[in-house]
């Protein structure tokens, strides 16, 4: 075989050996006693003096060139060998299980939420953090200078050319939603919401509430409660009565408290606002009020995370601790 060809080979297998003994067995194969460049460099003597030279040359070429590889091929593999030992890689072993997060407890219970109100016909809408004052009040039947302004302190965020703030509930996407569809309509808004007050374990600057708008005609104080107990009943899974007791809301006539007992709650527990929606609202939404009647209602999400759980601070929903977050 010429060395041309032999050298082809040697190199072709050499790119396959994977540990010292193979690596041994290809050393004498080209390069021992009895070895194919061994036997072409004995064989020269019988060429014709013409050809001797340029094979000899490319011959002894090759056969430095092999066993620089050679050598270079013996460190390689002792490096294997350092790094992973003697023993072979095992790939049917487990992995590494890296750490995976989850949903925020209070998106966990908005999602069910949003189910619960969607198998019951309700869509769900959004509005923005930040609002006109129109919105947030006076579309709501809270013209300025009206005392009832003060129950939602709020954060101003400019006052020139318009009045913007962090909206201190839901309730303005009720106006907004209105002015842009007709009735009838069934909506749940959750967001989030801002209040200007000190934070203690039942109180946080920001919050969330769930808005629930149904308007229709002659929708009466029943269809609230059927709806809202039932509400209830399909998101504990629990047997759960409510009770409304008089409240006040400038956009609702007549205006609740509302609270609930049953299943693992043995107490009343004060749980949203509502009401009927004050005809106010409807005409600055440009409904009109003879033809419709709706209720409407906002109740804190934290709340209901916690009552669900038995939390008994508000603020760990906002602390990012993981050592809280991990237990859902
Ligand atoms: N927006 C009221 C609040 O934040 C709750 C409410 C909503 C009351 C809808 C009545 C109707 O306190």
């Amino acid at each position: 075989m010429e060395s041309k060809q032999i050298g082809k080979q040697a190199f072709d297998e050499l790119g396959r050996i994977e540990n010292l003994a193979e690596l041994e067995k290809f050393r004498i194969k080209y390069l021992g006693r009895k070895g194919k460049l061994t036997v072409v460099l004995r064989s020269l003597k019988d060429l014709p003096i013409s050809q001797r030279k340029k094979v000899g040359q490319e011959t002894n070429r090759l056969k430095v060139e092999l066993i620089k590889t050679i050598k270079k091929k013996n460190k390689e593999i002792e490096n294997w060998k350092l790094k992973i030992g003697n023993s072979k890689i095992d790939i049917t072993a487990p992995g590494v299980k890296l750490p995976q997060g989850h949903l925020h407890p209070i998106t966990q219970v908005l999602l069910q939420v949003e189910e619960v109100f969607q198998s019951m016909g309700f869509k769900v809408v959004e509005g923005p953090d930040i609002e006109t004052e129109y919105y947030n009040f006076d579309a709501l039947n809270i013209p300025d200078e009206h005392p009832a302004r003060d129950v939602w302190d709020t954060f101003w965020l400019k006052t020139k050319p318009e009045r913007l703030l962090l909206r201190t509930h839901t309730s303005p996407m009720q106006a907004k939603y209105m002015e842009k569809n007709n009735p009838p309509l069934r909506i749940i808004v959750p967001g989030r919401v801002f209040r200007y007050e000190a934070t203690d374990a039942s109180h946080s600057h920001t919050f969330y509430q769930i808005e629930g708008l149904m308007v229709d005609k002659d929708i009466s104080v029943a269809n609230f409660k059927a709806v809202i107990e039932e509400f209830f009943k399909r998101l504990f899974k629990q047997d759960i009565k409510i009770r409304l007791r008089p409240g006040y809301f400038p956009f609702t006539e007549p205006s609740f408290e509302v609270d609930l007992k049953g299943g693992k709650f043995k107490n009343w527990l004060e749980i949203m606002g509502a009401g009927i929606v004050h005809p106010n609202v409807f005409k600055a939404a440009g409904y009109n009020p003879a033809n419709w009647q709706g209720f409407a209602f906002g109740m804190g999400l934290d709340r209901i995370v916690m009552m669900k759980y038995g939390i008994d601070d508000i603020r760990l929903f906002y602390k990012g601790d993981l050592r809280f977050l991990n237990q859902f």
